[in-house]
């Protein structure tokens, strides 16, 4: 039997790599920044698996310039990056990572609303540029995140796994999806409000929907309009949830007190890009499930994922199950 052919657009943690090549007849794109689009059309075109990165769009052109393709395995939870319907109708499943890192993005969510909300990068850069004189009663107030009302918009895994860590910081929880979850309702004590309701009376706002045609945009310059002058908004989804424009503006005049960004768009975000400037805006890049060990395991569910489906074996984490149907 030949083996398979498998596409690897960025290099994933040793031991994954070392799975494919067992795997099948493994090509990696070497180097450390996203594959060229054309490198990847001229790639997948012999493909069988396709092992990818949210940086690569799976979409009808690529599918039809890889015949041979049974499996895509994206390496990482969201999949707004790939074309679900466009791989169902042409039967191929698309493994993607939830579970491994729900944990790691919650603790991130959690991170980014205490720096945000207390200013505690402004604190650092303040130390940094030497301006640290006696201490000083009146500086850097932020807001308590402790004993404050937070809301959570979209109630999937990560959104549930912040809702039991503002247990511990006694904070009222309230959130807004789709559809309501009454058994977490009862087993993590939050409320379900609409979204204008959760905007209007939340302290600190965390964004943790997906990214999908109904939540681009979801906070624009109206809703940031509804939200508390002191609120902090924390965005740990995808950047396209947010209008950055509008938040710039409601950033620079007060509009809402801070912002705490580890998604962006445009992503990457240039340094030269205005949000960036704003000392009331904190953003890192796109680290959400960047633990070493989380990552070492969203790779190897990737890598799972991927040999179940050469194997035409269900995968063990799909995103369009419908492809089984
Ligand atoms: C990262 O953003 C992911 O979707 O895993
Ligand atoms: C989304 O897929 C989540 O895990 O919350």
């Amino acid at each position: 039997m030949i083996s398979p052919r498998i596409v690897v657009t960025r290099r994933p943690p040793g031991i994954a790599l070392d799975q494919l090549g067992s795997a099948g007849d493994v090509w990696l794109w070497p180097e450390d920044r996203a594959i060229d689009r054309e490198l990847l059309l001229d790639q997948v075109a012999s493909a069988v698996g396709l092992y990818s990165m949210l940086t690569e769009r799976i979409d009808a052109e690529l599918l039809n310039s890889a015949s041979r393709l049974k499996v895509v395995s994206n390496m990482a939870v969201g999949v707004d990056n790939v074309d679900l319907a466009a791989c169902t109708e042409r039967g191929i499943p698309v493994g993607h990572t939830p579970d491994v890192l729900t944990e790691t993005t919650a603790d991130t969510a959690f991170g980014l609303l205490l720096m945000a909300a207390r200013r505690l990068v402004e604190g650092v850069d303040y130390v940094r540029r030497d301006l640290w004189g006696e201490w000083d009663p009146n500086l850097l107030w932020g807001s308590d995140v402790h004993g404050s009302t937070l809301g959570i918009i979209g109630l999937g895994r990560i959104g549930r796994a912040i809702a039991r860590r503002a247990g511990g910081f006694g904070m009222r929880v309230f959130y807004s999806s789709r559809s309501r979850h009454l058994d977490a309702e009862e087993t993590l004590g939050i409320e379900y409000v609409h979204l204008e309701g959760l905007l209007a009376v939340a302290d600190h706002v965390i964004v943790a929907t997906s990214l999908t045609r109904d939540t681009y945009h979801l906070i624009d310059a109206a809703a940031l309009d509804v939200m508390k002058a002191s609120a902090t908004l924390i965005n740990i989804s995808r950047g396209k949830t947010v209008d950055s424009g509008a938040l710039y503006v409601a950033l620079r005049d007060g509009v809402i007190a801070a912002a705490g960004l580890d998604v962006t768009d445009p992503e990457p975000l240039r340094a030269d890009h205005p949000l960036v400037g704003l000392p009331n805006c904190v953003i890192v890049p796109h680290l959400g499930s960047s633990s070493r060990s989380t990552r070492e395991s969203m790779a190897l569910l990737a890598v799972n994922n991927l040999i179940a489906g050469l194997a035409g074996e269900r995968l063990a984490a799909c995103a369009n199950p419908e492809v089984y149907d």
